[in-house]
């Protein structure tokens, strides 16, 4: 058989026709199962890449958390989370120390009503004025200084308290609040006061006794020298030896040292007069209502007879309807040791210059009424280190010369703890001094208020 006639007998043959269809079908099939392995491996690696992304972030959450906690769980303050509801949602071992409750214990709770410590009267912080509270409807960070906790067993204690919103991708999901408790520093600041107020007085008595010391030493100098002087004359008397001229001499040492006993002990009597007004929060407080107009007009006529001879001006403005329920003494005594401090500091004798009083009700602001009295005058002014020392009791420009520095220290204290008000002063060397006062309308009552008025 030639090999043309073999070539076309296979290539009729059908098994083997059908041979090739099956190679070519088997070839279609690799390639295909071909294109699904590579899909299936590039899927297999993806879903690796996904599952160790997810594993990192779960790491990372992980990590973030205990970091989290571990700054929580060391803050020596209480932390506390809330939602928008109310309910908390977290607090760190510091809150469960101080409130005695267990995160667990609270989770979900209305935390309100757990941790404020009921007022004397039985009832709660209204919810609209706690700060967290008020975090959760505004937004906004709000804090106070000292409010009042309790713990699970009831015990109330002081705590300075922050909120600020708890924010997630740009949406408030409710407030942190944070807090801590302020009784040791309460204490600590009590007990700091009560040391500045010994050093204080213990710095009062030293002064007053060395302000003292001067004028008595000098007195009884004098009345040494004079009672020295009188034996000695006594003596010149009895042995008959008294001249003309000796009596003179006698004389004219008597009249000088007696002048001298008088104007010190006079000096020493002031100081301890001052000293005593000075310790106005141990007089009794007297209470009335008054016009201040006409008050101020009697006052000022008052001082007549040390005003007509000066060259002064004096203005008042008041509204003759302003009355202010204070201590009507005290608001005297201020303003005749405002007016004498212009007479002897503020001009000369024969200097012209006007002092001006107004007073005027201040626009209602917060709880309380306020009357402002401004006085002033436009004499030669102060230093910035006399205005800066002006209150301190013994500051004066004038030792020696009868200023015992306790005029403006007795203003203070009148102003700020007899009639529960301030003071402020503004003045510059030839620019004249503004002493700026605010008084309450109605005066408070006041504790303290069993020893004599003392004058
Ligand atoms: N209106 C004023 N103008 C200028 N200086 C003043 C005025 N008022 C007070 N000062 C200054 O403040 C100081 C303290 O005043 P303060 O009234 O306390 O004491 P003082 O007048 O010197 O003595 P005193 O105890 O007798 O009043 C004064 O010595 C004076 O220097
Ligand atoms: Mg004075």
């Amino acid at each position: 058989m030639s090999e043309q006639n073999v070539s076309e007998q296979s290539a009729n043959d059908p098994e083997l026709i059908q041979l090739r269809r099956t190679n070519r079908m088997l070839q279609q099939r690799v390639k295909q199962a071909e294109r699904i392995r590579k899909q299936w491996s590039a899927a297999v690696l993806q879903l690796e890449e996904s599952h160790e992304r997810e594993k990192r972030i779960s790491q990372q959450l992980v990590e973030k958390e205990s970091f989290l906690s571990s700054i929580t769980g060391s803050m020596n303050e209480g932390v506390y989370v809330i939602n928008n509801d109310g309910e908390l949602t977290f607090m760190n071992p510091k809150a469960e120390a101080l409130l005695g409750w267990t995160q667990s214990e609270l989770l979900g709770e209305d935390v309100h009503a757990r941790v404020h410590a009921p007022r004397a009267d039985g009832s709660l912080l209204e919810v609209a004025h706690c700060p967290v509270h008020k975090t959760l409807l505004d937004g906004r960070h709000h804090s106070t200084e000292k409010d009042w906790f309790q713990s699970r067993s009831g015990n109330s204690f002081p705590v300075a308290f922050f909120s600020s919103p708890l924010m997630e991708d740009g949406v408030q999901r409710g407030a942190v609040a944070v807090f801590r408790n302020i009784e040791q520093e309460l204490e600590m600041e009590q007990r700091l006061i009560e040391t500045e107020k010994m050093a204080s007085l213990g710095g009062m008595v030293a002064g007053v006794a060395h302000e003292v010391n001067t004028p008595v030493g000098v007195g009884v100098t004098a009345i040494t020298y004079i009672s020295d002087e009188t034996k000695n004359f006594q003596q010149a008397f009895a042995a008959g030896g008294l001249t003309k001229q000796s009596l003179s001499d006698y004389l004219d040492t008597m009249i000088e040292s007696s002048e001298i006993a008088e104007s010190n002990l006079g000096r020493a009597a002031k100081l301890i007069r001052d000293f005593k007004k000075v310790a106005v929060n141990q007089s009794i407080t007297q209470c009335d209502t008054f016009l201040l107009k006409p008050h101020i007009e009697e006052l000022l006529h008052s001082l007549q007879p040390r005003l007509k001879h000066r060259p002064l001006e004096v203005k008042l403005h008041c509204s003759d309807t302003l009355s202010i329920e204070s201590d009507s003494g005290a608001l005297t005594q201020i303003l005749v040791n405002l007016i004498e401090n212009s007479l002897i500091h503020a001009f000369e004798e024969d200097e012209s210059g006007t002092l001006s009083i107004e007073v005027e009700e201040l626009p209602h602001s917060g709880t309380q009424q306020k009357i402002r009295l401004s006085y002033r005058d436009d004499g030669r002014g102060m230093t910035e280190v006399v205005r800066q020392h002006i209150f301190e009791p013994f500051f004066t420009t004038c030792r020696g010369k009868g200023g015992s520095g306790l005029g403006m220290q007795i203003v203070y204290n009148l102003v700020v703890h007899r009639l529960q008000g301030t003071i402020q002063v503004e003045s510059a060397e030839e620019q004249g001094a503004h002493f700026l006062i605010a008084l309450p309308a109605v005066m408070q009552d006041q504790p303290d208020t069993t020893v004599e008025r003392s004058n």
